[in-house]
């Protein structure tokens, strides 16, 4: 029953609006179990925890546990050679279209047994505890056969029971027309539908599916039949739309009742208009935008027509190489505008909301889960503004300790 005090400020995320983190200057947090029992300023703390035993949270500021809600996390191999390529003038479609890119990926990928698979993303997912990151989605994609699919989310399902970090896992089988479909994609959507899909719902081995809607990869009427097979077997839509040209893929997630319309960099204002009237979260990946050189999710436009815009690393090997879920927080400030309380809220309630999380994760308030960050910075806009390797000293996951780091091994941020 600890009450952690001595806290700069604590973020509550619980209000409704984009930018409605809850800063509350003085804050205290008491928890019980997995379970928050009260979040407040110490002054107005009730007289039945007063006697809790106390943590000292060192004057950090608290925030919920980061949820990243867009990641691809396992996967074999690197793509160095994709990124010096871009760097030399070929695009991210050419280099697809040439064979790198995700077949790339998918060649690597095959090649690992579920126990690498699963040992590669657990490194991963511990550097990302350490980060504040309490909850991460995770998608397979790399696999593009059933077994190399099935294999992905079996690593998943082994990384969510091993635990402390929680997993989200989606199917992602139709990321692209791997290379022995190329000349009979009808094939592959057949196998997809009729084989994967299926299997994945008898396993339960994922929440979501989701779908790359571009040229490279699906049209929009080729992911509507994915997600028709997706919805009858209780998997819950999602998709990488408008990500690299404008195709209508903000408009396919507000007509199959996606959960989340994820990248947006080129999206249509009648595509802003259909995911606001559908009530779709906006995920954006301001990591992948840096490294493509694209211009930017228009988060403000999403924003003022209502929808809400969560904010995701996209971790992957080819167009968003870093687990970093603060940079691309930051980011979300420098390159889309949000304010740092916006790009908290989207990475904290708004990406448990993407995730169908939001009754139990993503805000501070009693009767959630005790999923909690200490950051050494005084608050939201100096922690974003400062950007370090690590601000975090301290991850809670469930009421239980789960990273700790020495905080004199960072450096001086109060101001
Ligand atoms: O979200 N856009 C499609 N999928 C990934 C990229 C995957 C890759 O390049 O390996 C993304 O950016
Ligand atoms: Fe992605």
């Amino acid at each position: 029953m600890p009450l952690l005090t001595n806290i700069s400020t604590l973020y509550t995320c619980a209000g409704p609006g984009q930018g409605d983190v809850g800063a509350i200057a003085d804050g205290a947090l008491a928890w019980e179990g997995a379970t928050i029992r009260w979040a407040g300023a110490l002054r107005d703390l009730p007289a039945e925890f007063r006697a809790w035993p106390r943590e000292d949270a060192a004057g950090g500021m608290v925030i919920p546990g980061l949820v990243d809600c867009h990641t691809h996390l396992a996967f074999g191999g690197w793509r160095a050679g994709d990124f010096e390529r871009r760097l030399r003038g070929e695009t991210y479609l050419q280099i697809a279209e040439a064979g790198g890119g995700i077949t790339s990926t998918v060649r690597a990928t095959r090649a690992l047994t579920e126990d690498a698979l699963a040992e590669r993303a657990a490194g991963f997912l511990g550097e990302m505890l350490a980060l504040g990151v309490t909850t991460v989605e995770a998608k397979s994609g790399y696999g593009l056969e059933l077994d190399a699919e099935l294999r992905t989310l079996r690593a998943y399902r082994r990384l969510a029971e091993a635990g402390p970090v929680r997993i989200v896992p989606t199917f992602l089988g139709a990321h692209t027309v791997p290379p022995e479909f190329r000349d009979r994609r009808e094939g592959y959507l057949d196998l997809v539908v009729r084989e994967m899909i299926p299997a994945v719902a008898r396993e339960r081995l994922a929440v979501f599916c989701d779908a790359f809607v571009e040229r490279s990869a699906f049209s929009v009427d080729e992911a509507r039949r994915v997600f028709q097979a997706a919805t009858a077997a209780g998997l819950v839509p999602k998709l990488h739309a408008d990500q690299i040209t404008p195709g209508g893929g903000a408009e396919l997630a507000a007509e199959v009742g996606a959960v989340s319309a994820d990248h947006l960099e080129c999206v249509s204002e009648a595509g802003i208009t259909a995911l606001a009237r559908a009530g779709v979260v906006a995920v954006s990946l301001p990591i992948a935008t840096l490294y493509l050189g694209q211009a930017p999710q228009p988060s403000r436009r999403l924003i003022d027509a209502g929808v809400p815009v969560a904010v995701a690393t996209d971790f992957n090997p080819g167009s968003a190489p870093s687990h970093h879920l603060p940079l691309a927080l930051t980011l979300a400030c420098t390159m889309q505008r949000l304010s740092p309380a916006e790009a908290l809220q989207g990475a904290t309630r708004i990406a448990a909301r993407a995730l169908r999380l939001d009754d139990r994760i993503g805000s501070l308030e009693p009767g959630k889960q005790a999923d909690f960050a200490v950051l050494d910075a005084p608050d939201v806009t100096h922690w974003l503004y400062q950007f370090r390797p690590n601000a975090c000293v301290r991850t809670v996951i469930g009421g239980v300790t789960r990273c700790t780091r020495d905080p004199s091994a960072h450096s001086e941020s109060r101001p």
